[in-house]
């Protein structure tokens, strides 16, 4: 029997027959966000070929050059969802402050936070790239949005997921039943079901990291690495290194093969490089809906409640059973230590 073709937006209305307590209304900010993407799809596929590379030359909040790709997705963005009515306020990672619904156009009752181009720094290697959203309702009663309803914790989104842009485009979203993903398919423009009900391995054989910053991690995290590289045929280690440096890329892969994805805090950056907002929380609602995990060595960062828009957090995100080990070993609590420790201190003779 061949696949059915079912695309994105008649995949939401279904989903929304068989759901009805989720209302759903944010099906429109959802729908909105595919024609966005297929749009950003169309000069990521072309980036080399038109002269949209190279850098403005303008620094973001960040303090990260902006690639014009960056600009260009966070524009197409904000253009197509301002239009919706379906919007109170927007917070991105290419934006200070939080950003109006313009003058003008009717306000409504959603906040989209959102990280316009991920991955960045691959773009002129053409390394795949990603767009990562997370929609919350409003708390504020009425008028424009404010700070308050972006900075809310993720366990307030009623819909997160990505866009990872490569040799095939696709479309990743929860809305808090299960987790879906749809391949574009340039010749009809649609984002088709390609992976119904994504599940992550319970444990997987994958850790991504960058090793370059070893150095400067807490040793719990070291530890950890270390435990994972080292010859244990029975705990099936050592595991595989994979790390692309697009976090999109990255947790994809992860989320289909299993793995654990793992950016520390260090001694430079003791709350790491990812932002909460719009990379942490969104990814951490897909991997938790996806039978996976999201910690920040010490609490779920679904819960993390951030006191600024581009606020970061150490982030382990994954399959259940590595997370899990993971934040064992930050904090010290995981059986393999004590091990470890009997085995660096021989009992000392009577
Ligand atoms: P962005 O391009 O949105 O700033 O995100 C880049 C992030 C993330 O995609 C990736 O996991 C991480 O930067 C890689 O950082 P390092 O180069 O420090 O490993
Ligand atoms: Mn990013
Ligand atoms: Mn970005």
């Amino acid at each position: 029997m061949p696949h059915r073709t079912i695309t994105l937006s008649q995949f939401i209305l279904e989903q929304e027959r068989r759901h009805p307590e989720a209302s759903g209304e944010f099906t429109r900010v959802l729908t909105d966000l595919a024609l966005a993407a297929k749009m950003i799809n169309r000069e990521v596929v072309r980036a080399g070929l038109v002269d949209i590379l190279g850098e403005t030359g303008t620094i973001n909040i960040q303090g990260e050059k902006v690639q014009k790709l960056d600009r260009f997705a966070r524009d197409v963005i904000y253009r197509v969802l301002s239009a919706t009515g379906q919007l109170a306020v927007l917070a991105s990672e290419e934006d200070e402050d939080i950003v109006p619904v313009p003058e003008g156009q009717p306000v409504g009752k959603y906040v989209v936070n959102f990280d316009p181009l991920d991955g960045s720094s691959n773009i002129n290697a053409n390394v795949n790239i990603g767009t990562i959203f997370s929609i919350l309702p409003r708390i504020s009663r009425d008028g424009n949005g404010d700070l308050a309803d972006c900075l809310q914790p993720g366990t307030r989104q009623v819909c997160a997921g990505y866009v990872m842009y490569g040799s095939s485009t696709m479309l990743v979203y929860t809305t808090g039943n299960g987790v879906h993903g749809f391949t574009f398919e340039p010749s009809v423009g649609e984002f088709l079901l390609s992976h119904a009900e994504i599940h992550i391995p319970e444990r997987g054989r994958i850790y991504s990291v960058n090793e370059g910053n070893y150095f400067k991690w807490g040793e719990g995290i070291k530890r950890y690495v270390d435990w994972l590289k080292a010859e244990d045929a029975a705990a099936g280690h050592p595991y595989s290194a994979r790390y692309v440096g697009s976090l999109v890329a990255d947790f994809h892969r992860n989320l289909l093969y299993g793995g654990v994805f793992l950016y520390p805090g260090d001694r430079k950056n003791p709350k790491g490089k990812l932002r909460i907002l719009y990379e942490a929380a969104p990814l951490a609602f897909v991997a938790e809906q996806a039978g996976g995990a999201a910690s920040n060595g010490r609490q779920r960062v679904m819960e993390l409640i951030p006191n600024s828009l581009h606020e970061r957090t150490p982030l382990f995100l994954g399959s259940k059973r590595d997370v899990e080990d993971c934040e064992l070993f930050v904090q010290e609590k995981h059986p393999a230590i004590r091990v470890d420790r009997r085995a660096a201190s021989p009992a000392r003779t009577r």
